[in-house]
C-alpha cells in the first residue's frame, strides 16, 4: 500500500462525525505512518457547519492528514475513494412509522449505492454506521452491482465492545482477557449478544460468569437497550462510542483480526447457522487484509437457536418492506 488512504465519509457534520473525523485524521485507522485523505459528504444545509470542522482539523495539524474535501455530491466524493463510512442517515422524527424511515433511509442509501458503484476505487469497502445500518447497507450493496457484495458491511462492532465492558464490569476481568465475544443479527433491540461462545482468560464465559438469570435479564437486555439508556443519560445519542468502534471495525477489517479472537461484523449471509441468504446479519467473523470469514463450526443450542432465529426475522421483515417500497 502506498500514497493516502482515501476515506469517506457521510454525515461529516454530525455528532458522530465530530469525533470519528478526528480519530481517522489522527492516525487511529491504520497508524502513523499512512496518511489519509478524507472526502467528507452532507447534504448542503449542513456544510456551512462542515466547513467550522474542517477549520478545526486544519488548526490540529494532524501530521497524517493528508487532505480533506468536502460537498454535497456523492459522485464528486466518493470519487476513487479506497473506504467509505457511511454513518450520516435520517434519524426517526416525530410520528415517522417504520416505513416511513426505511423509504427516507432508501433514498440516500440508494443514491449512495449507485454513486459508489460508478466512482469508488477498484478495492473500495463500505462500512454502515447510519441506522437502521443492516437494511441500509443491504439498499447500497443492492445498489451497487458491480462492488462484490463482500465489500459491505453494517456496524454491529458497538454492541459487541458494549457487551465485552459489560462482561469486564460483571466478572473483573480485563477487557483485553475476554475474547470471542458475539453479537448475532441486526443492530436493533433484537440483537443477541452472545456469552456461550465467549471465552474470559481462555475459559468458557458462559461457565465463569455461572448466573443464567443475569445473562439473560441483565446481560443481554442491557447490551441490546444501551443506546437508549445513553440517550435518556446523555441527552442525545451515543457519538464518541459509535465513531470509536466504527474505527475498530474498519480497522479490523482492513488489517486483520487478531489471533485466536474474532469480532462481529454485519455482512451479507451465505446461509451459514440457518441465516436466510441474503439479509445483512451480524456474524462472528474473522478478518484478513480486506477480507472477512465467518466462523465455521459453533454448536448453537436452543437458547440461542430462539435468539438468533428472532433477530433473523426482523431483517427479513425490513428486507420484505424495502422490496416493496422498490429500493431493492
Ligand atoms: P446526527 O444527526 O448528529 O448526524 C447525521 C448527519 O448526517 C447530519 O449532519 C445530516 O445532515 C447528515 N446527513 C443526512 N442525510 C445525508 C445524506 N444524504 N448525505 C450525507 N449526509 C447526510 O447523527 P449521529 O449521531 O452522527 O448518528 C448518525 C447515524 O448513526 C444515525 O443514523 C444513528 O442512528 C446511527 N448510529 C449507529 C450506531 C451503530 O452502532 N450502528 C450507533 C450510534 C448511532
Amino acid at each position: 500500500l502506498s500514497g493516502p488512504l482515501k476515506v469517506a465519509v457521510t454525515g461529516a457534520a454530525g455528532q458522530i462525525g465530530y469525533s470519528l473525523l478526528f480519530r481517522l485524521a489522527s492516525g487511529a485507522l491504520l497508524g502513523p505512518d499512512r496518511p489519509v485523505e478524507l472526502r467528507l459528504l452532507e447534504i448542503e444545509p449542513a456544510l456551512k457547519a462542515l466547513e467550522g470542522v474542517v477549520m478545526e482539523l486544519d488548526d490540529c495539524a494532524f501530521p497524517t492528514l493528508a487532505g480533506v474535501e468536502i460537498g454535497a455530491d456523492p459522485e464528486k466524493i466518493f470519487d476513487g475513494v479506497n473506504l467509505a463510512l457511511l454513518v450520516g442517515a435520517r434519524p426517526r422524527g416525530p410520528g415517522m412509522e417504520r416505513g416511513d424511515l426505511l423509504e427516507a433511509n432508501g433514498a440516500i442509501f440508494t443514491a449512495q449505492g449507485k454513486a459508489l458503484n460508478s466512482v469508488a476505487a477498484d478495492d473500495v469497502r463500505v462500512g454502515v454506521t447510519g441506522n437502521p445500518a443492516n437494511t441500509n447497507a443491504l439498499i447500497a450493496m443492492t445498489n451497487a452491482p458491480d462492488i462484490p457484495a463482500e465489500r459491505f458491511s453494517a456496524l454491529t462492532r458497538l454492541d459487541h465492545n458494549r457487551a465485552i465492558s459489560q462482561l469486564s464490569a460483571k466478572t473483573d476481568a480485563a477487557v483485553t482477557e475476554i475474547k470471542k465475544m458475539t453479537i448475532w443479527g441486526n443492530h436493533s433491540a433484537t440483537q443477541y449478544p452472545d456469552v456461550f461462545h465467549a471465552e474470559i482468560g481462555g475459559r468458557n464465559a458462559a461457565e465463569v460468569v455461572d448466573d443464567q438469570a443475569w445473562i439473560e435479564n441483565d446481560f443481554i437486555p442491557t447490551v441490546a437497550k444501551r443506546g437508549a439508556a445513553i440517550i435518556e443519560a446523555r441527552g442525545s445519542s451515543s457519538a464518541a462510542s459509535a465513531a470509536s468502534a466504527t474505527i475498530d471495525a474498519a480497522r479490523d477489517w482492513l488489517l486483520g483480526s487478531a489471533a485466536n479472537d474474532w469480532v462481529s461484523m454485519a455482512v451479507k449471509s451465505d446461509g451459514s447457522y440457518g441465516v436466510p441468504e441474503g439479509i445483512i446479519y451480524s456474524f462472528p467473523v474473522t478478518t484478513h487484509e480486506g477480507n472477512w470469514e465467518i466462523v465455521q463450526g459453533l454448536e448453537i443450542d436452543d437458547f440461542s437457536r430462539g435468539r438468533m432465529d428472532a433477530t433473523a426475522a426482523e431483517l427479513e421483515d425490513e428486507r420484505q418492506a424495502v422490496t416493496e417500497l422498490g429500493l431493492i
